[in-house]
């Protein structure tokens, strides 16, 4: 593929939002020796790929211009020459990572040890909804909340924010693999859904209820998975168990100064900053689950490469329900 060109998206400084997304042609990326060059066959928008955009973090993106995105389902066409597992032809999918980027085009190189087969009984569009959103609701319930999916332990209370979006929906249904009891939150025109998830008790965020955070049948939550935002610790704490945890993912100046506060005095109630870190045999994992039935992807939207930006302003709005995907 060495100087073809191909259709990208990018953009060349922070912020513009979807407008500041410029259509491009430019060289098709060569893989290094651990990396695959992939045909981009689907790929899922998450908010993260719109924040970088706006400026969250001076040491993201790497460089401008930028091909935003990282999660992306496609086939090998080239190998690396040290990529032992791997060889063309292999449908598979993707964790590009936050610093590369590389997503919205219609070719990717990605890294041997975070690219896993797809197999024939998930769609590509299935799989692409995976990496980013799926990951950190497994990494948060497993690893922050110590559920074992397996359901072996003692059935804990878990309160899900946002349960209908992106990472909440696929929490709802890894939290139900591991015999927990949910109560998710989400806007009324969601309510069925999130129960045909799993969810076991739902309230909608826009009533004094769904404020309160209050579990309709009195539960204290073990373990918060914040997916939503602009929710105080202490709407949480009342609904606290004795050793309960919020895991918010999206901790703002407030949040990191209430885990301050709770680490200094010991307090048994607590907050937990998350920021995943997505890894290979989690993917592994959580497409499997997929294969097997055990685990869906809802998908909210689907848009062409050449309307890419409509998926950008669609994750920017904060309304989906699943995942929000964008094919070549
Ligand atoms: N820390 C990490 O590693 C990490 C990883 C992934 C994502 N995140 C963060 O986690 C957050 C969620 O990501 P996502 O991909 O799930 O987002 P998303 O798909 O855009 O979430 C949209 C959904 O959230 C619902 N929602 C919004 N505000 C709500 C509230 N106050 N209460 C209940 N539901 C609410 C919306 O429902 P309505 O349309 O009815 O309003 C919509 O269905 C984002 O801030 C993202 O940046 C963090």
């Amino acid at each position: 593929m060495a100087g073809k060109l191909m259709h990208a998206l990018q953009y060349d400084r922070y912020g513009g939002g979807a407008a500041g997304l410029k259509h491009v042609e430019v060289p098709v990326p060569a893989p290094k020796k651990d990396e695959v060059l992939l045909k981009i066959e689907a790929i899922s928008v998450n908010p993260f790929d719109w924040k970088i955009q706006k400026g969250v973090s001076p040491l993201l993106p790497r460089r401008f211009p930028h091909i935003p995105g990282t999660d992306v389902a496609g086939e090998v066409l080239e190998v690396g020459a040290r990529v032992k597992n791997f060889k063309t032809g292999d449908k598979v999918v993707a964790f590009l990572t936050h610093a590369s980027g590389g997503a919205l085009a219609e070719f990717a190189v990605a890294k041997e040890s975070l690219t896993v087969i797809r197999p024939p009984e998930v769609s590509a569009a299935e799989a692409a909804g995976l990496p980013v959103a799926a990951l950190t609701a497994h990494e948060a319930l497993t690893k922050t909340a110590g559920i074992k999916l397996d359901g072996s332990v003692k059935q804990a209370n878990i309160l899900i924010t946002a349960a209908s979006g992106g990472v909440g929906h696929y929490a709802v249904q890894l939290a139900k693999l591991g015999n927990t009891h949910v109560t998710a939150t989400c806007g009324a025109r969601n309510i069925e859904f999130v129960k045909r998830l799993g969810a076991d008790e739902v309230l909608d965020y826009k009533t004094p209820e769904g404020e309160a955070l209050k579990s309709p049948s009195g539960r204290r939550y073990d373990a918060v998975i914040h997916c939503a935002t602009g929710i105080p610790w202490s709407s949480f704490e009342p609904n606290l168990s004795e050793n309960g945890k919020v895991i918010d993912l999206t901790p703002g100046v407030s949040a990191i100064i209430t885990w301050a506060l709770k680490k200094l005095t010991f307090s048994k109630k607590q907050l937990v900053p998350l920021i995943a870190t997505p890894k290979g045999e989690n993917l592994d994992f959580v497409i499997k689950l997929v294969k097997e039935g055990k685990l869906k992807t809802v998908i909210d939207s689907k848009h062409p490469l050449s309307k890419a930006e409509d998926a950008w302003a669609k994750s920017i709005e904060s309304h989906a329900t699943g995942k929000i995907i964008v094919e070549p």
